[in-house]
């Protein structure tokens, strides 16, 4: 366990707002911050962030919480490690507390990502030794790389054996299941027996953008046409190709600063682009551009210019990736290198000079790539083929959301095509109902929203809420309802598992404070509550909190404060536990009103009748119970 005071301590020194802004783009909305929510599919911003109160929320799937929930969600990783990962952006040093843990302890928990972590420098330091000379030869003679660039990008290697990870992991106590896990190392079928999976291979981590290993791509220093030329880690729940662009975590802030990305195919290409100059460079690595990629890239830019290989496979990509990006709100901007060359091989063959003149002179719009590709390809002649054509491109221009882009593309089509806006207007609404079948054949995107939280669970009854809301709040004014719900814990059952967990484990860590005058971090407490329906619940309760206007109360304010919290934390006690009396007498009202008979009427009346005078005498009792703790 790391010590709260130093969850503390990189949880004030972690700005919300900083952190998830390496992540999503956000506006300014009146005290908070709004985006697109990066765990949903959405088209409308609902995801808010609120500087004062240091969380977010996501109105479209639930989710909530505070900088330690973001990071675990983007960056898939447990709450220690979510920890640790903002500890090293802060600069702050968690040494000491690792120096403690037992190795025993260090090896139980070393989590997959410490895996990858750990397979990575491996191949890294042993493409720096005498074993991976020929390898560091290959790319600094031949593929022109320095040494800031490999160690930039983590390169390493992985040497010409079956058992060179297996047999570093048996030293260092890496589990071997785990590698297997990761897919880096591989189960011999027959002789139910392991080996390693990247062999005689450069290695090329693959970061997330918060710059943890997920897994690697290898290429092949062989020439053996047999032997595929890269190879990458399997698919897992940490490493999904589709959700990930290489090169992210080192281009994001450019990409940001530059308002563009440039997209290209491979590894190599980004690690040239980089090299020379060009930081702002992704790419979607050996998979097709996703729809998921395109949400990334928004997060950070609307203009993406594409610089695939120059070649007739690269040409196909980009049309197909426009579309893409259009959907997603982009605008697609495309260099056509010439044929047979890719970034990476330009740069080396014409200098970056050249490389810059060439992106500069030959930049050009979606559309103009659209029909010089088609004027190539030569179906413009052709009366058919023009006009399936046609309706391609403007169903490429009914992708666009923006109604003035929209009008803008079309104008500049008729101009191009020398077509009126009428016939082409009707191209478009014809040609969009084409399209019908593709989005519904967009099966899988639509899995990926997330289900509405509300779903999830039954509603939560006005008591409960107010129950929490109190208790939520109160912690910004001392322990004092926190003291008192912990001794009176048995007065009451919350009804609502998600509210009953929030209680529960407030509770439990109030019980275990030394100091019971202590400050609690509420945002850092609900974080680590394992429920994440009872996390959602509180996140969305904390962010509807009204903000106290004073930065800083007075001690008088403060008590004011706490007591209006113990009172609406009485007031809603109370209801609850008068709830399933209140419950009862409904049920006996109904059965009256459907009584047959006199007798039957005469029984339950009595029953109603005693039944009142029973709530009343327990809502006497709790009203002076409350009144002697309020000291009334
Ligand atoms: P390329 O075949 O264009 O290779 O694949 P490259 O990047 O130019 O590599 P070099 O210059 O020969 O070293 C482009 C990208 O497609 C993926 C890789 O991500 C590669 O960088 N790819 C390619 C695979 O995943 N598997 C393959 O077998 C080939
Ligand atoms: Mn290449």
């Amino acid at each position: 366990m790391i010590p709260q005071r130093m969850i503390d301590e990189v949880r004030q020194s972690s700005d919300i707002v900083d952190i998830v802004s390496d992540y999503v783009r956000l506006n300014p909305s009146g005290r908070h911050f709004k985006a697109l929510s990066p765990f949903t599919q959405e088209k409308t911003p609902s995801f808010i962030v609120s500087p004062d109160k240091q969380i977010y929320k996501c109105f479209s799937s639930g989710k909530g919480g505070n900088v330690f929930t973001f990071i675990m969600e983007m960056e898939k990783v447990t709450f220690p490690e979510a920890v640790e990962m903002l500890a090293k952006r802060a600069g702050i040093d968690l040494g000491s507390y690792r120096q403690q843990k037992s190795q025993q302890e260090e090896q139980q928990q070393s989590s997959q990502h410490d895996t990858l972590r750990w397979a990575a420098r491996l191949f890294y330091r042993t493409l720096m030794s005498e074993a991976g000379s020929k390898a560091y030869a290959y790319l600094a003679s031949k593929r022109g790389l320095d040494a800031a660039t490999i160690r930039k990008f983590g390169l390493g290697f992985a040497p010409d054996s079956w058992e060179f990870l297996l047999d570093a992991a048996r030293r260092d106590h890496v589990p071997q299941e785990q590698l297997a896990a990761l897919g880096l190392v591989t189960r011999h079928r027959e002789r139910n027996s392991l080996y390693d999976t990247f062999r005689n291979r450069i290695i090329f981590p693959i970061l997330t953008v918060g710059g943890q290993v997920a897994g690697f791509g290898g290429r092949t220093l062989s020439n053996d046409p047999q032997t595929p030329k890269y190879i990458n880690s399997p698919e897992s729940a940490i490493f999904e190709k589709s959700k990930l662009l290489y090169g992210m975590h080192a281009a994001k802030n450019e990409i940001r600063r530059q308002e563009t990305a440039i997209l290209v195919e491979g590894y190599m290409d980004v690690i040239a682009m980089h090299q020379a100059g060009f930081t702002n460079t992704v790419a979607s690595s050996g998979t097709a551009l996703t729809r998921y990629q395109a949400k990334i890239l928004k997060r950070y830019t609307s203009r993406v210019l594409f610089l695939y290989d120059g070649d007739n496979a690269g040409k196909k990509s980009m049309l197909s990736g426009i579309d893409i990006l259009l959907a997603e709100g982009l605008t697609p901007w495309v260099v056509m290198l010439p044929g047979g060359d890719d970034p990476d091989s330009f740069i080396r063959n014409y200098g970056k000079e050249a490389f810059q003149e060439e992106l500069e002179s030959e930049k050009r719009s979606f559309q103009e790539f659209q029909l010089q590709c088609y004027r190539d390809a030569g179906l413009m002649e052709d009366p058919d083929t023009a006009s399936k054509a046609i309706s391609a491109m403007t169903r490429s221009i009914a992708l666009i959301g923006d109604p003035v882009q929209k009008e803008l593309y079309l104008d500049e089509l008729s101009k191009k095509l020398d077509l009126s806006r009428q016939t082409l207007s009707k191209v478009m609404a014809t040609s969009a109902d084409d399209r019908a079948p593709r989005h519904e054949s967009r099966g899988p995107n639509r899995h990926e929203a997330a289900p509405n939280a509300a779903d999830d669970l039954r509603p939560i009854s006005v008591a409960e809420r107010t129950f929490l809301e109190a208790l939520l709040e109160s912690t910004s004014y001392g322990n004092e309802v926190l003291d008192f719900a912990a001794s009176h814990e048995s007065m009451f059952t919350l009804e609502h598992p998600a509210a009953r967990a929030i209680f529960t484990h407030l509770v439990e860590r109030f019980r275990a404070m030394d100091d019971k005058e202590g400050h609690i971090d509420i945002t850092s407490e609900i974080s680590s509550v394992e429920m994440e329906q009872a996390r959602n619940l509180a996140f969305d309760i904390l962010i509807r909190l009204p903000v106290s206007e004073a930065a800083r109360p007075t001690p008088a304010e403060l008590e004011q404060h706490a007591r209006r919290c113990l009172t609406h934390f009485l007031t809603a006690v109370k209801n609850i536990m008068l709830e399933p009396l209140q419950k009862q007498k409904q049920e006996i009202i109904a059965q009256l009103q459907a009584a047959a008979s006199a007798r039957e009427q005469e029984r339950l009346s009595r029953e109603l009748h005693e039944h009142n005078q029973q709530l009343r005498t327990m809502e006497q009792e709790v009203d002076e119970s409350i009144k002697g703790i309020l000291g009334e």
